[in-house]
């Protein structure tokens, strides 16, 4: 295989950006991600590519539920903060303010519109396993588009 054809025919694929909320408990936690889409209308269903081995990953597998935050196009500072390392005992939200609601996963208070989903299924895909949520809950908080991948010089995958 062409090497260099793989990555960019991959990276030419029309992401979209979100905070992912996860919680374990009362411990919430986020991450920026990219490898999202619906695959289900009836039942309303998305899925989410999460890596192997990440934090995130463990407290969808206990708490079974997440939220996916989309965010303005002046918001690209937020979704830079949440794929950035968290220093030991840091806190991942830092200054950005949130909220619970149906779920208990985080929704941020900046967010254009977000999803409330209830893990119903998690498959392995590679190096990152694909989680299937219902879609539980959804709000539109500001008529406004949200931030996508070719808004911003970053690339994940390919
Ligand atoms: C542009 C971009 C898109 C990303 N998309 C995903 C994604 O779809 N799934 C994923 O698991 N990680 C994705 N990441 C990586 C996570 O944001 C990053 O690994 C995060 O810190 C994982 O958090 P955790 O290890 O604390 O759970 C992406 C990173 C960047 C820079």
């Amino acid at each position: 295989m062409d090497e260099n054809a793989k990555r960019t025919v991959l990276r030419q694929i029309p992401y979209g950006l979100y905070v992912i909320g996860v919680r374990d408990g009362n411990t919430h936690h986020a991450f920026t991600g990219s490898l999202f889409s619906q695959c289900s209308m009836k039942p309303p269903r998305v899925m989410l590519g999460v890596k192997q081995g990440t934090h995130s990953l463990e407290m969808m597998r206990s708490a079974r539920v997440f939220s996916v935050n989309f965010l303005s196009k002046k918001d690209r500072k937020i979704l830079e903060q949440f794929f950035k390392a968290v220093p030991a005992h840091g806190n991942r939200f830092g200054e950005i303010t949130y909220s619970t609601q149906m779920t208990g996963a985080p929704i941020l208070d900046a967010a254009v519109s977000y999803l409330e989903c209830e893990v119903k299924d998690i498959f392995e895909g590679g190096d990152h396993s694909i989680v299937v949520g219902e879609v539980v809950s959804a709000k539109v908080v500001k008529d406004e588009p949200p931030l996508v991948m070719g808004d911003t010089p970053w690339h994940y995958g390919g």
